[in-house]
């Protein structure tokens, strides 16, 4: 069988004759020559078709090729900085696969609701490719940065029947004969289960969020890695927080430098995206407000424009611990040294994107936890199991979640989560 090659391959087969497979992205012509841009996903490549190389039917079945056609093309790959990609084939044959009848997307700007009910399409684009491609080098970056730390991938259940962050953002249905289940909001209840088990473990898919808010920080459906680990506590859960931070931005800052300057993606920002992070508690960002003229009481929530008041304050991540306690999930243990609030951490993104990180160290006294239990109103027989990790062995443990979606978002520069993902699902839209 003959290898396929790819325009990401060209380098390995200058001077050489060679087919290619793909869709066309653009065309010019003038006269005895046309120049035909090839798409194949991996690049794009100007095929140079002269008049004298190829038979008259085939320089003539060129004028048929239309924006997104498929075709065949076979040609001596020739080096040409000039070109996009720095080469560019002198095309000897061409054989049209399917003709493309009127393609929805043109170069013409379009409206986003009919880009996004277009998904399906837009994906072909350059800028979503880039995105897009940047989420899988995300992903990767993530694996490998747990992997190479001896942490182990452990898969919770998508189907749960209870709720982990808070009863309002559940998605529920009816399991069989046993009553209502409920899409996972988190794996991180397993996880700690897990983490008991091997001591450093991490999950990664897809959560789900009934969010009721329009907001571009909020989808339905979004990915999510969350790390757990026995032994650690907070100040060890924000130290690896940050280094996985750093990581994730100089890896991606280091490999996708043609697809961040597709996205006129300001990197100075991102070169500065190094350790230490700032650290400063709920209360010192509370101070940040006020000295800001923003009015705020003790004991809230953040909202999206505190978030990036604070995060204005830095140019990098920054860390906010120790917030109260009656505003965070039941499983946070409170710091000994201030019952009011709870050993969590939320990490800020710069340049206004808002909280990226959740994490906290967890409550490890069985006592402490049936009590929060029943202030949240949970229902205390679906957690036994849960309770049964502080009744044999429990240890201090702690971890994060890092919303994958919205960490694209940020690195691309873009300003809305549903291009961070190849089909968004939000409270007004579930298709395409
Ligand atoms: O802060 P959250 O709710 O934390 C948890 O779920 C914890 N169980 C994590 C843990 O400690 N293991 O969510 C974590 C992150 C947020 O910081 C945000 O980045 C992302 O998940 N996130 C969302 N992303 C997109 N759309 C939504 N509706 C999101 N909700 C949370
Ligand atoms: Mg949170």
């Amino acid at each position: 069988m003959k290898p396929k090659i790819y325009i990401s391959d060209l380098g390995k087969h200058v001077g050489e004759e060679v087919t290619l497979k793909g869709w066309l992205f653009n065309k010019r012509s003038s006269g005895k020559v046309k120049f035909l841009i090839l798409r194949d996903g991996s690049g794009y490549l100007q095929c140079v078709v002269f008049k004298g190389n190829v038979s008259e039917e085939v320089f003539n079945s060129c004028e048929e090729l239309t924006q997104e056609s498929s075709f065949e093309v076979t040609g001596k790959v020739k080096e040409e900085p000039r070109a996009v990609g720095g080469f560019e084939l002198d095309a000897v044959d061409v054989k049209i696969i399917s003709v493309c009848s009127e393609y929805p997307i043109t170069p013409k700007e379009h409206g986003i609701e009919f880009l996004i009910d277009n998904r399906h399409l837009w994906l072909r684009s350059k800028k979503q490719h880039a995105i897009l491609k940047i989420r899988h080098r995300i992903i990767k970056a993530i694996r490998d940065f747990f992997d190479e730390r001896g942490f182990t991938l452990f898969d919770p259940p998508i189907i749960t029947p209870n709720a982990c962050e808070g009863t309002s953002t559940l998605f529920e249905f009816d399991y069989f004969d046993l009553g209502k289940a409920y899409l996972t909001q988190s794996g991180q209840l397993y996880a700690e289960a897990g983490a008991m088990a091997f001591g450093k473990v991490y999950t990664f898919g897809p959560t789900f969020r009934a969010e009721k808010s329009k907001t571009r920080r909020h989808l339905t459906e979004f990915w999510m890695v969350e790390p757990e680990m026995a032994f650690y506590d907070l100040d060890d859960d924000m130290d690896l927080a940050e280094e996985f931070l750093e990581y994730i931005v100089q890896t991606v800052l280091t490999n996708m430098k043609d697809e961040l300057a597709t996205l006129e993606r300001d990197t100075s920002k991102l070169e500065k995206v190094l350790r230490p992070f700032p650290r400063i508690s709920y209360d010192d960002a509370v101070k940040i407000l006020h000295e800001n003229n923003i009015e705020f009481a003790w004991g809230n929530d953040f909202g999206a424009t505190d978030e990036t008041t604070i995060s204005n304050q830095f140019d990098r991540p920054v860390m906010v611990h120790r917030y109260p306690s009656e505003i965070k999930a039941f499983y946070m243990k409170r710091d000994p040294l201030n019952e009011k609030v709870a050993l969590a951490v939320d990490v800020l993104a710069p340049e206004g994107y808002g909280e990226i990180i959740g994490g906290s160290q967890r409550e490890d006294n069985l006592d402490f936890l049936i009590q929060r239990i029943q202030e949240h109103n949970l229902p205390q027989s679906f957690f036994e199991w849960y309770l049964d990790l502080r009744r044999f062995g429990s240890v201090p443990h702690a971890g994060f979640g890092l919303g994958l979606e919205r960490t694209v978002s940020w690195i691309c520069g873009i300003d809305h989560l549903r291009e961070a993902i190849p089909f968004p699902r939000m409270i007004y839209r579930n298709t395409p």
